[in-house]
Parts: structure tokens; sequence; C-alpha cells
């Protein structure tokens, strides 16, 4: 465990303080604290309903907090829409993707930005790009002219989270990249969060298979019904001290609503 307070790591990348959202009667989120550091790979994990996507959309600009203050590299932002969040070097990767089936690698890689950028780039520029892209990120596909819809699922998913790539962000964050994959896609998928993290790039990866966790994460922030429910540095925790963490194991049944502060809990940050 390790107190984000302390920060041994150095000044952290993306930090939220005091976060909470509610929907409707439903609290999602209660005064959560989360940060992740430059280069770091941090999991996000916790039983269904926890908030995980939630917090990730609110780091996203999809959402608004209730409360809270988010700040990029020391600075306080105000995370008004998406727009505003990548205008910040937040860039997000959700499960349905978002790509083009009937389009192209290339055109995937490009949709939406030609038009923010006010110009349309040359074609060979773009796939000059995307091959070098590609290429640092070692994703491996037959043709970028192939349209998407023939890539498996671990292709596409690399080349959702390679797009973002193309507007150098500083955080890249990715809700359960693997859900759906197989065995060797996954892997393929794991490797490439760990390129990101060669590039300097800070990911925040929400799993539910702790094998993943385990394989890529530097820290993991288990949450608990919408609480942080702790903070673990991945080299000197277990798999059963974090699903203790994410059951609540030591604070009896799961069901118990509201748990008081934990001795997961970590400092103030
Ligand atoms: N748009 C919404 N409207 C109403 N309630 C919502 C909305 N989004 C999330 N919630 C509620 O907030 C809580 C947290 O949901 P969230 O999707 O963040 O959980 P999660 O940890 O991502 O779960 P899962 O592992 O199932 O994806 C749940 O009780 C959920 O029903
Ligand atoms: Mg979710």
């Amino acid at each position: 465990m390790t107190d984000s307070a302390g920060m041994p790591y150095g000044h952290p990348r993306l930090v939220l303080k005091n976060i909470s959202k509610a929907f409707g009667a439903v609290q999602a989120l209660t005064n959560v604290d989360f940060e992740v550091l430059p280069g770091e790979v941090m999991g996000l994990v916790g039983d269904n309903g926890a908030g995980k996507s939630t917090l990730i959309k609110i780091m996203a600009g999809a959402y608004a907090p209730d409360t809270g203050e988010i700040f990029v590299e020391g600075t306080k932002v105000n995370l008004t829409s998406p727009q505003e969040a990548n205008h910040q070097g937040i860039e997000t990767v959700y499960q349905d993707l978002a790509l083009c089936d009937n389009l192209d690698v290339v055109k995937n890689m490009y949709l939406g930005r030609e038009a923010r950028q006010g110009f349309l780039l040359k074609d060979a520029e773009m796939e000059r790009r995307t091959l070098e892209v590609l290429k640092v990120l070692n994703v491996r596909i037959p043709s970028v002219r192939v349209p998407v819809a023939g890539l498996s699922g671990g292709q596409r998913q690399c080349i959702a989270v390679a797009k973002t790539i193309l507007r150098n962000p500083k955080v890249v964050l990715l809700d359960e990249p693997t859900a759906a994959l197989g065995v060797v896609q996954t892997r393929q998928v794991l490797n490439l969060i760990l390129r990101l993290k060669e590039q300097g790039l800070s990911v925040v990866v929400i799993s539910h298979n702790l094998r993943d966790v385990f394989e890529v994460v530097d820290r993991v922030t288990v949450m608990r019904l919408g609480r942080r429910a702790g903070v673990f540095d991945i080299k000197s925790t277990t798999q059963e001290k974090i699903i203790g963490a994410i059951t609540g194991a030591e604070f009896g049944p799961s069901t118990v609503p509201a748990p008081a502060p934990s001795a997961f809990e970590i400092g103030p940050a």
C-alpha cells in the first residue's frame, strides 16, 4: 500500500480529490481520492457497480462530479467536456470502442480529427503516421487499408488504443480493454499497455481479471461501494489482499452498506 500524500514516486500526473457523484438516489462515488504518476500503470478494480466506470468518466470529462477537484500535473482543471479532457491530455478508450467497421484502419485512426483541426490531412500522410504509431506500439495487423470489421477483437482494441496516441496524450484511460478477448488477443493488449508505459504515458486500466492486473500494473486502486477501499503496490501485495479489499471481507459480508473508513483507507491525498 502506498500513501498518495507521501508521494514516494514523484509528482502525480493526474490527481482527483474528494470526488463525489450521485445519479438521483444512487450515490455512485463518495469522497474518492485517486492519482496516477507519470509512466505508471494504475489498475482500477472493484465489484460490479463499485463506481469504476463513473470515476473513469469523470476523468474523461464525460460526467461532472458533484464535489471534488481534479489536477493535471499539479494544475487544477475543469473537465467540462470530453473535448476539454482531450485538451488536457486525457484520452479514453471505452469498451464499445467507437470504431467504424466499414472504414479502414487509417480512416479510423483519424476519424473525427481532421475537421476539428480545421484542415484535411493528406491521405498518404495519415497512412504514414498510422504505420509509425502502430510500429512504435508494436501492433501487428495485416494491412492498414483493410476495414476494421475484418480485424480480430484484440487488433480492434489495439487500433482503438493506438488512435489515442495520435494526440500525444499524457494519460490514457482504458475501461475493460481485455474483457471480450481470448488469450492471445489479451496478451496483445497487455503488451500494448506496457508499450504506452514505456512511452512515459500514464495508464489507468479497469479490469475484472486480477491475473491481467498483476501482469501490467504498478499499483492498483480498489473501489468498493463507491469509495476507495485501498491503494496497493503490486509488488508487495497478493491477489488475496486485493480480493479482500474488493469484497470488504474484513468488515463482514459485502452486503453491509457504506462501510466505515477501513483499514485499507489511505491517508488524505
Ligand atoms: N448514468 C447513470 N445513471 C444512473 N445510475 C448510474 C449511471 N451510471 C452509473 N450508475 C450507477 O452508479 C453505480 C456505479 O456504477 P459504475 O458503472 O461506475 O460501476 P462499475 O464499477 O463500472 O461496475 P461494472 O464493473 O459493472 O462496470 C451503480 O450503482 C450504477 O447503477
Ligand atoms: Mg463499468
